[in-house]
């Protein structure tokens, strides 16, 4: 077994909390299953802005090169939010994301039936949901130039400019197509191709890389309005959704809903190179250094980090046994009690811990 380095960025707000329960995850697959990780922290967003004066030192970037995957927490917070744009929290995020290219941001949203009723929709509309939310990472317009604020038409203006080329577009879709290969086989490209030429593109790009390489996987198309509107509607008809930037952003938030907390939702981002694992909620300033927090979704991103960038599949299955296991038990962060019992973020992850423990 060879040891595998992971860089840790906690982050802000609750990220520090949250991370460290999946650092005592990641102890037990040291202790009593055969992982051999190590660790080194770093500072990224707010931390590292106070740290070092930006919210990606050039430390944290060393760090993450040299390492085989980056765990990261959360970044942002009302303290940083008066600070210059590219010296904000979020830019750090959207920084180490460009830098590390990782262009294909995986976000499942499967259901958990012992959380069914801590959803706010009816269960027989969420019950099996499984949902895999392919989202572009590191172009469209959270990129595309020009972008600025400008005189126009006598007062001023912000503008961006949503833009992707083709090779963009074939690589997401690519990626997209082979994960639905391993899943049900269907792809949904969302965009607004009737009325955006960037989409009019992506469009035409995704039923070329269908026809020339996927043409087994089932493709259907839909514009974002609607499929905002069809993930309540009946969430059960999609498998891999395939999205730029913001659209991604937007559908995954409103897919994490369907499970009934964004607290569950982990995600991967992937490139080249390089790989991050990141919960897809915020930092939520507001419960903060409270032990409120639900730490799932990054203990679930753990699962993820070991089955795509340390190739242990099944140590992977065995954490996402842990956090059934858990569920089953009946244990619930605030966010999962529906108003019953619930325990503190660190008593979450010493139970999945126990969980995993009992696995071995
Ligand atoms: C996310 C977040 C980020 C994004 C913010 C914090 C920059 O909302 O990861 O979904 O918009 O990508
Ligand atoms: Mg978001």
């Amino acid at each position: 077994m060879m040891a595998v380095k992971i860089a840790v960025l906690p982050g802000d707000g609750i990220g520090p909390e949250i991370v460290g329960e999946a650092l005592k995850v990641l102890d037990v697959l040291n202790q009593k299953f055969d992982l051999q990780a190590t660790w080194q922290e770093a500072t990224i967003g707010g931390a590292g802005y106070d740290a070092e004066k930006d919210p990606y030192p050039a430390s944290t970037q060393a760090l993450a090169h040299a390492s085989d995957a980056v765990l990261l927490g959360a970044v942002g917070g009302p303290q940083w939010e008066a600070l210059d744009k590219p010296l904000r929290p979020e830019a750090g995020l959207l920084r180490i994301r460009e830098d590390l290219g990782l262009f294909a941001n995986y976000r499942p949203t499967k259901v958990f039936d012992q959380l069914l009723d801590a959803s706010t929709l009816k269960p027989e509309v969420v019950q099996g949901v499984d949902i895999l939310v392919v989202r572009e990472l590191v172009s469209g317009i959270y990129f595309g130039q020009p972008r600025g604020f400008e005189e126009y038409n006598g007062e001023r203006t912000g503008f961006n400019t949503m833009r992707y080329g083709e090779s963009e577009v074939r690589r997401i879709a690519r990626k997209a197509f082979a994960a639905a290969r391993l899943r049900t086989n269907k792809v949904c490209s969302v965009e607004k191709a009737n009325v955006l030429e960037v989409s009019e593109l992506w469009r035409e790009i995704v039923i070329d890389v269908h026809q020339s390489e996927f043409s087994d996987v089932e493709l259907s198309h839909m514009y974002v309005d609607n499929a905002a509107m069809q993930l309540i509607r009946n969430p059960k008809q999609f498998d891999v959704i395939v999205t730029g930037n913001l659209f991604g952003d937007i559908l995954s938030d409103e897919a994490s809903m369907l499970t009934g907390s964004i607290g569950m939702l982990p995600s991967a981002s992937i490139g080249e190179k390089f790989a991050m694992y990141e919960p897809i909620h915020g930092s939520a300033p507001d419960i903060a250094g409270q032990d409120k927090a639900n730490p799932l979704a990054t203990i679930l991103s753990v699962a993820m980090m070991l089955r795509f960038s340390l190739n242990r599949e099944d140590l992977a299955e065995k954490v996402e046994q842990a956090v059934e296991d858990t569920l089953d038990a009946g244990v619930r962060t605030v966010d999962l009690a529906n108003g019953s019992t619930s325990v503190s973020c660190s008593a979450m992850g010493d139970a999945v811990c126990k969980a995993l423990g009992d696995l071995a």
